[in-house]
């Protein structure tokens, strides 16, 4: 169980102010220092706006700002003083103004000895700057990744961390929905809306790649806002003569064409996921590629229909931020500050049903969230005629008429 963290109490030191209770711990603040590590989403700029406005306007702190995550609290020169000017016109824009890495870990910090890359234990570097520049807190804006690197660095080496959590691929565990998700569903979906057209003209099978690593969410949600036929994830390995059953049964209803959403971790039941690039520990996870191609490849063997491929790729990552994503980063980066002025550190800011609440950085990282292949949307998906070509026989297999 996440356990919910209270409201600030009233007592005699609180301050009440049109913005509501100052709890007294809030004076002992007077800079707090704001990050963003690993890859970039949609709406981080409006958190790392909604951090710098809630603490100068509501507690008067300074706020610093470090480039290119944890890095900019080990390189020299990678800091800089954010207020009200900084951040001006900033919500809308995809990115992040300070920059992101996702080789940053200061425990395994990348430094090239005798021409080669090793990982070095940085982590003094990053303390000893937290206290040269009199930190009283560091807001963490990141995936599980650098979540996981300020769960460490709060334990080991005592840093007063408030974490934000980041990422289009939702597949943070403590919080309903991670900001930036729903932006890169609404370019997904807007790619899919887009493919049905020319499949139709050309009667192919259209296949449409997306982001996701090993959570199925970007797939499921824009193959099911596309109205596309198939739709193949990570938690449901496919059986490759399922969609070919599909194709054909689409075929014999007279529907010449057909849209396939493949997640990029997407595999067939028994074999492994597509990659691009092994790893490279520590540095390097995976770089996954080519499960649309790939499974292209088989139906255009099997059902000799034409095939194309579309992979959406970071396109995914970029533009401007939904409404939606755009209020959840405000909404999370102001609950990060007062987090901090609570004194609520080593915890991650979350969205649970309409509240924002704080969790235990543990339990934001321990688990991952995946797409339940019995949940309530893979089993509207179905209904509604959507093949996930499940090797376990869980599909409809009569003919459909989406
Ligand atoms: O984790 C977010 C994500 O966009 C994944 O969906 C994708 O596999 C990965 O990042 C790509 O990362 P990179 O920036 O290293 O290409």
């Amino acid at each position: 169980m996440v356990k919910v963290r209270s409201k600030a109490k009233v007592n005699a030191k609180s301050k009440i102010t049109r913005f509501g209770v100052i709890p007294a711990q809030a004076a002992r603040i007077k800079t707090i220092g704001v990050l963003t590590g690993g890859g970039d989403c949609p709406g981080l700029n409006g958190v790392i706006r909604a951090v710098v406005k809630t603490a100068i306007a509501v507690y008067q702190w300074r706020v610093l700002g470090f480039e290119d995550g944890f890095e900019g609290m080990i390189l020299p020169g990678k800091n800089l003083d954010l207020d009200h000017e900084t951040v001006r016109g900033i919500l809308p824009r995809g990115g992040t103004i300070l920059g992101s890495t996702n080789r940053g870990n200061p425990f395994k910090f990348p430094v090239e000895r005798q021409g080669k890359t090793v990982a070095l234990d940085c982590s003094h570097e990053v303390r000893e700057t937290y206290d040269r520049l009199k930190l009283d807190a560091l807001v963490v804006i990141g995936g599980d990744g650098t979540l996981s690197i300020a769960k460490e660095l709060g334990t080991k080496c005592g840093l007063q961390c408030v974490c934000v959590p980041k990422t289009i691929d939702n597949d943070l565990n403590a919080t309903d929905v991670t900001f930036g998700f729903d932006t890169a569903v609404a370019t997904a979906t807007e790619a899919i809306d887009k493919l049905h057209t020319t499949a139709e003209s050309h009667h192919r099978v259209m296949f449409v790649e997306v982001m996701g690593r090993d959570a199925g969410w970007i797939a499921l949600y824009a193959g099911l806002a596309g109205s596309a036929h198939a739709i193949l994830i990570p938690e449901i390995p496919y059986e490759i003569t399922k969609l070919v059953k599909k194709i054909r049964e689409r075929e014999s209803l007279g529907r010449k064409s057909s849209i396939v959403v493949v997640s990029e971790g997407a595999r067939p039941k028994g074999g492994e996921v597509s990659y691009l690039r092994r790893a490279n520990p520590p540095f390097d996870l995976v770089r996954l590629g080519g499960a649309a191609q790939r499974v292209a490849d088989e139906i255009e063997q099997l059902t000799g229909k034409e095939t194309r491929v579309t992979v959406l790729g970071h396109v995914q990552r970029g533009g401007s931020p939904t409404a939606f994503d755009r209020n959840l980063a405000t909404r999370l980066g102001t609950a990060a500050v007062h987090a901090a002025a609570r004194g609520e550190f080593g915890t991650m800011v979350a969205l649970r049903g309409q509240a924002v609440i704080t969790v235990p950085l543990r339990e934001a990282v321990d688990h991952k969230k995946y797409v339940n292949p019995q949940g309530e949307m893979v089993q509207t998906a179905r209904a509604v005629g959507v093949d996930f070509c499940s090797a376990d026989n869980e599909d409809r297999v009569e003919p459909s008429h989406s």
